[in-house]
């Protein structure tokens, strides 16, 4: 029988093909790959004494962070396992941290041990928010200069034209009897049209027009068929294989549709070369950048809320992050890079926060007609509103605030020490290459920072309340030199629209309006609604 058994399963194995073998040999390697990772990581939180949520075989904790409505598994560990607990990114072991003076140590004072994001296999490490060490210092560096607020300011007249072609667009569409709207789908054309316009110098009119190849490709990008399930294989297959090229061209996150942005600004790079032409958008700030010496920053938008974790620390963080770049300019695989970046990283959270605002806005008609005062008094005879006027509004400022407080469009913080650290005297080490994520939500709804956290209230943030919060509990940008570099650009075009709005229409509940909201899906650390429909009317 032995006998028998050996020679059929010799001949089996015989007549097997060497590519075959190469398969069998590819899923026994993966196989050992999980067992061997998964039974050393498995203890890693236990033996540090450190407590947390059970994690299951080959996924850790994601399934539970990011598949339920995330923010909300967020809150129930939190509650349950307090200020630091342990979570497995698939298997690897990561930290959240949600005490306020440790997330001050790992954002800012600790910035040059944590100022890496974990690495994402297979991302395009150019990109500001995946590049590292030396390469997104220099990035970060030659960049910087294209954000603060006096090249905004020069911006502002684009931004402002997409705000006065979407209201008309929007008013068309009212005056003929569209009486209730998809708020996602409105403020993702409006905010496709800001960032189209700022970054790649093209005229969307996605409003009217939402088949043109801006708005398709980029919808695909970041939310394409099946990308729930490409990020779920990139998080949980082995380095080795996420990384090859094969892999990126199956399943790689971005494929043909970035190529379309890649290609449209070489293409435009080379016109204004060839032709001498300047604009005033971020690819032409980024091909003239040049980086200066010196601090850069500036204290015009003292006045707006974000301001909130500034002090001295936060000016020597920033001040030391940067020292030693000699540099001054990117190259132009970098530039596009960049630009395609500012397009990904600004499009979805910007016109989630104005979707989550409008919403508000439809729920609760007192805080509408208070923007519709305060915004009234602003617009000139022309019905403009000049820039400076603008971002000292101090209501339009705590609303949007209150809004990114209550529905932060990114929803943890990740980072990687590059060497072992002690976290505060708390007696954990953080050992090198250990990620630590900051639960934002979790943070933006404990009650201790902020009573009555699922009321919506935007006086929370007014001038004369805001001392009343605590710095780094709010946190809907991030904080310390990798903070997000778009802020000030986002709060713009966002309180523009949003002043435009309230001068012309109503928001107000209907039947198909989600309360509360159902959040979606993404798999990444992103809040999304599944829908948020309101009604629309003119005043
Ligand atoms: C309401 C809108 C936005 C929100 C809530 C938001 C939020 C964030 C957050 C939380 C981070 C991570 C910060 C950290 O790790 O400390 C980030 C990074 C970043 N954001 Fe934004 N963002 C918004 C709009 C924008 C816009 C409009 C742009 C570009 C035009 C942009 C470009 C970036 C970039 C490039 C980074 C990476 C910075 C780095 O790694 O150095 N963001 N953003």
């Amino acid at each position: 029988m032995t006998l028998l058994l050996g020679s059929v399963l010799g001949s089996v194995l015989g007549s097997l093909l060497a590519y075959e073998w190469c398969f069998i040999g590819l899923i026994v390697a993966v196989i050992a790959y999980y067992y061997i990772s998964w039974r050393n990581a498995v203890s890693y939180w236990k033996d540090r004494h450190i407590c947390g949520p059970k994690p299951i075989p080959i996924f850790g904790n994601i399934l539970g962070l990011y598949l339920n409505p995330g923010p909300l598994n967020e809150l129930q560990w939190y509650k349950k396992y307090g200020k630091i607990y342990g979570l497995y990114m698939s298997s690897k072991p990561t930290l959240t941290v949600a005490d306020p003076q440790l997330i001050q140590q790992i954002l800012v004072k600790d910035f040059n041990i944590f100022r890496n994001r974990p690495v994402i296999p297979g991302t395009d490490m150019l990109a500001m928010t995946t590049a590292r060490d030396e390469d997104w210092k220099r990035i970060r560096a030659i960049a910087n200069p294209t954000f603060t607020s006096g090249k905004i300011r020069k911006m502002y007249g684009i931004i402002n034209h997409c705000g006065q072609d979407f209201i008309g667009s929007l008013d068309k569409d009212v005056s003929n009897g569209v009486n209730e709207v998809e708020l996602k789908r409105l403020m993702g054309a409006y905010t496709m049209d800001v960032i189209a316009s700022c970054a790649f110098a093209a005229k969307t009119n996605t409003y009217a027009d939402p088949n043109n190849p801006f708005t398709t490709n980029g919808a695909n990008i970041t939310n394409g068929p099946g990308s729930i399930y490409k990020r779920l294989l990139r998080r949980t297959l082995p380095t080795l294989i996420v990384s090859s090229n094969i892999y990126r061209k199956l399943l790689g996150p971005r494929g043909s549709n970035a190529a379309f942005f890649v290609d449209f600004t070489r293409s435009l790079i080379k016109k204004r070369r060839d032709n001498n032409e300047k604009h005033n958008d971020f690819l032409q700030l980024l091909m003239d950048a040049e980086r200066p010496e010196g601090d850069i920053r500036e204290a015009s938008d003292a006045n707006e809320a974000h301001h909130v974790n500034e002090g001295k620390d936060e000016m020597k963080a920033y001040a030391e992050a940067f020292t030693g770049v000699s540099e001054k300019k990117l190259t132009e695989d970098e530039i596009l890079a960049q630009c395609f970046l500012f397009f990904i990283a600004g499009y979805e959270t910007t016109s989630t926060a104005l979707s989550f605002c409008a919403y508000e806005l439809a729920l609760n008609p007192g805080l509408q007609d208070r923007l519709y005062e305060e915004t009234k008094e602003a617009f000139n005879e022309k019905g403009e509103m000049d820039y400076s006027v603008l971002s000292r509004l101090p209501f339009i400022d705590a609303l949007l605030s209150e809004t990114l407080r209550h529905y932060p469009p990114i929803s943890r913080l990740p980072r990687t020490a590059a060497q072992d650290v002690m976290l505060g005297s708390t007696g954990v080490k953080i050992e090198k290459g250990v990620s630590v994520e900051i639960p934002v939500y979790a943070i933006h709804h404990d009650p201790d920072h902020y009573p009555d956290p699922f009321t919506f209230n935007p006086d929370r943030f007014m001038p004369q309340n805001r001392d009343h919060i605590q710095p780094y509990t709010y946190l809907p940008f991030g904080s310390g030199p990798r903070n997000c570099i778009g802020m000030r650009f986002a709060l713009l075009s966002a309180k523009l629209v949003l002043a435009k709005i309230s001068h012309s229409f109503r928001f107000s509940r209907v039947t198909d309006t989600d309360v509360p909201v159902i959040y979606t899906t993404t798999l990444l650390n992103k809040l999304l609604p599944k829908r948020l429909v309101v009604g629309v009317h003119k005043r």
